[in-house]
């Protein structure tokens, strides 16, 4: 048996954790996968409610107890700047130091991509998920005048920077993949020659595979003049949060991209990379296969290669046959896509 924690959070988080457990409940019986799911309330109305995001201890709990975090989306309009949705989401992902963020890019149908022709896009991104910029390191000095100072410190460390590196280059070999791009800024930024001695050092123990370094302004330029020229990328925290909507961009938006928040000794999170979209929320429009394709990276991660296989095949027949919401360019509601998904799975619509 292996605990599954169930978080939808607020707004679409909501609507697309229900259709992603339309499909793993009735694909966890038919191949027995041994799954159970917990729910958890955690979003904007348990804090508006309590003032509490994350309870203390449920890190440890979920570390000891649960095999995966499945989680839909944090974000509501009533709380301002966002305090619960830090709290739960960055709280949970510093609190476990899921250190990697694993963001596929592949193109199933080359009408979703903004670039002409045929086009054979397929890479995943590395981002550093615990350092970086993003560690809350810096303030304001005579905030509000004209001499106003505002200092945030970017954080890399040899431990983190090589970690991260060392799971790109795992991964490339372990899935066969032939080539893994840094993406740094290490000729403007000093402290980024620690990311390229450190990626130079990790290359050489994997000779099979072509360690390929890039500034990451070029990184981003090539990303769409020649987008099939990259497997693997790794990169910082914050170069890897844009170079991700950007890659989501390449391959048809938010509405399809999954993430990974990965630590092999903790508890691995699932997320779509998409937040609680407001703006359509409650309404039927939003997309479910960025939730379902994240439900395929959890399958896969949790020794179920071949239904993450199955499922992401189901989302990809249903794209080429046109069976997408809005967004992709069709008419269909969110239910009636999982409906189609569930179709090709050899599942019955509940
Ligand atoms: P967003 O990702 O929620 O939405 C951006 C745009 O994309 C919106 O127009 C939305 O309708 C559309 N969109 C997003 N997902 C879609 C889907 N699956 N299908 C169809 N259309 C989709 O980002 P936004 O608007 O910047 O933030 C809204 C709230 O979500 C904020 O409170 C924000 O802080 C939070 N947020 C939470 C994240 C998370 O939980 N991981 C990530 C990003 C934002
Ligand atoms: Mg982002």
């Amino acid at each position: 048996m292996a605990r599954v924690a169930v978080i939808p959070g607020d707004g679409v988080g909501l609507e697309v954790m229900r259709e992603a457990l339309r499909v793993l409940e009735p694909l966890n019986a038919a191949s027995g996968l041994g799954l159970t799911f917990e729910h958890f309330d955690f979003g904007a109305e348990r804090y508006l409610r309590t003032g509490v995001g994350l309870p203390p201890g449920q890190i440890d709990t979920f570390r000891r107890d649960h095999a995966a975090i499945l989680f839909g989306a944090v974000g509501d309009p009533r709380v301002k700047d966002g305090a619960h949705a830090r709290e739960i989401l960055l709280g949970l992902r510093f609190g476990l130091d899921l250190y990697i963020n694993l963001r596929p890019c592949r193109l199933y149908a080359d009408r979703l991509s903004p670039l002409r022709g045929e086009r054979a896009i397929d890479f995943v991104v590395f981002r550093e998920n615990t350092e970086g910029q993003y560690n809350g390191i810096g303030g304001f000095l005579k905030a509000g005048t004209g001499d106003e100072v505002a200092i945030a410190t970017e954080v890399n460390t040899r431990k983190g920077v090589e970690r991260i590196i060392r799971a790109a280059f795992a991964w490339a070999r372990c899935k066969g993949r032939k080539r893994v791009t840094l993406g740094d800024k290490s000729n403007a930024i000093p402290a980024h020659q620690l990311w390229l001695r450190t990626f130079r050092e990790v290359a050489a123990e994997y000779p099979e595979l072509e360690a390929r370094h890039l500034y990451v302004d070029n990184l981003a330029l090539q990303l769409v003049q020649r987008p099939e020229s990259f497997e693997v990328i790794v990169t910082t925290n914050l170069f890897g949060d844009i170079l991700t909507d950007l890659g989501a961009a390449l391959v048809g938006g938010l509405g399809i991209s999954a993430s990974a928040n990965l630590n092999p000794d903790s508890t691995p999170l699932f997320e779509p990379v998409h937040g609680s979209a407001p703006d359509i929320a409650g309404q039927g429009l939003v997309n479910p296969m960025a939730m379902l394709l994240t439900a395929a990276l959890m399958l896969e991660e949790l020794g179920h290669g071949g239904e993450a296989v199955r499922l992401e095949r189901a989302v990809q027949q249903a794209i080429l046959q046109g069976q997408v919401t809005r967004d992709l360019g069709g008419s269909l509601s969110t239910s009636e896509v999982t409906d189609a998904v569930l179709g090709y799975l050899g599942l019955r619509a509940g």
